[in-house]
């Protein structure tokens, strides 16, 4: 696939594209979930509470050797200093661990970064974004800001990707597929044989989006990563980031794996400019074998009590496997929203159309146990 415009920082000063940069930046600054359109609701998702649980964030933390490894960074007097050589171990580090070429990495300020870049080339292109509803929307709004459109897809009964009605909406090469596997908000997973084949067949026309930011909470993380499907004539993406598992969502550390020719088109368009602490942290942590899955245990242990709390209070929930748990309230979410931060309790937002359900995340020991108590209150 090749795109009409490629994404040098000059082109998009000379097209007009200076106030979308503009936004872009800031919007790189926080979350995408915390920051887009500071809504009342989106003010209260970061309002100080004693249970942050709204923006499916780690707050188990990076990896104690990422933390160190970030201040002595900064100790060691690297704040002046670009980061051009960390910048390359970094690379090499990634390339490694997918099994693909330092050229087929491409870093970026969270994953975030990322989709709202794609999404932007999609939207300028007046394409359109195919993706799942309710589903994560940072790909999709940079479509419509851009002045493309989007397909949303409604979750099939068990709130998984409905592949064949997606497939279905493929308009040919303007069409850009995006699916977060696990999906946000409803957490859940695809079968990994039914994706693939997709994968390969929609990529054939369109241009597929892989979202893997929460792949490493999912069990069996390695039968079920597509990265293996990137290769150079494949019109593929497979984002992934540093801001979950890792702990790091602070630092705004996240990649594409991709073909060649797109990751230098994506690189042109100065993506990915990382600070020398996040890129220190970033080589600690994967450099920290064994941090992954200690992390991804804690995790679990916290969701399965809120999992069994659900089943005692009869909550419909989806089969989760992220750090966050979508579950069905049978009440206006703006009620229970405002009545868990009542309890100091922030849960996520409202995703219409499914009105009467809630995302809550899965924190610290003791912000689980608070939430618990509120959603009995709230709930029970
Ligand atoms: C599905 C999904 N993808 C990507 C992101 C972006 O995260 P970041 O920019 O921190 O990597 C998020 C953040 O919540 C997400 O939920």
């Amino acid at each position: 696939m090749n795109f009409p415009e490629p994404i040098s920082r000059r082109q998009w000063l000379i097209s007009g594209g200076a106030s979308l940069a503009g936004l872009a930046l800031s919007s790189r600054l926080l979350n995408f979930e915390a920051q887009a359109q500071m809504t009342p609701e989106r003010l209260a998702a970061v309002a100080p509470v004693k249970a942050r649980l709204s923006l499916n964030e780690n707050p188990f933390g990076p990896s104690p050797a990422a933390l160190a490894a970030m201040l002595a960074n900064l100790s060691a007097g690297k704040a002046c200093r670009y980061p051009y050589g960390e910048v390359n171990e970094l690379i090499d580090l990634i390339a490694k661990k997918e099994g693909v070429a330092p050229e087929n990495i491409v870093l970026s300020v969270g994953s975030g970064e990322i989709l709202e870049t794609v999404g932007g080339l999609f939207g300028r292109m007046k394409g359109e974004a195919i993706y799942a509803s309710p589903g994560y929307l940072q790909l999709p709004s940079a479509v419509t800001a851009n002045g493309g459109k989007v397909i949303p897809v409604p979750v099939n009964a068990r709130q998984e990707h409905d592949l064949d009605a997606m497939a279905a909406q493929v308009v040919g090469a303007s069409s850009v597929v995006y699916v977060a596997n696990p999906n946000n908000p409803t957490g859940t997973v695809v079968d990994t044989a039914a994706l693939a084949e997709f994968v390969k067949e929609v990529s054939k026309k369109a241009f597929v989006l892989l979202d893997e930011a929460y792949l490493d909470i999912a069990d069996n993380y390695a039968g079920r990563t597509l990265v293996g499907l990137v290769h150079e004539e494949r019109n593929l993406l497979v984002a992934r980031t540093f801001s979950k598992i890792h702990g790091l969502a602070g630092m705004r550390i996240g990649y594409g794996v991709t073909s060649r020719k797109f990751a230098a088109q994506l690189r042109n368009g100065a993506l990915g400019t990382l600070t020398s602490p996040s890129i220190a942290g970033a080589v600690a942590s994967l450099q920290d074998t064994g941090f992954v899955a200690a992390s991804r245990t804690k995790i679990v242990a916290e969701k399965a009590k809120l999992l069994a709390l659900l089943r005692e209070l009869g909550r419909p929930y989806a089969e989760s496997q992220t750090n966050f748990v979508f579950f069905q309230t049978g009440r206006p979410h703006a009620e229970v929203h405002a009545a868990m931060f009542k309890e100091s309790v922030s849960i996520a937002r409202a995703f219409p159309p499914m009105n009467d359900w809630a995302r809550i995340s899965i924190g610290l020991p003791e912000e689980n146990a608070l939430a618990r108590a509120a959603l009995r209150k709230v709930l029970g």
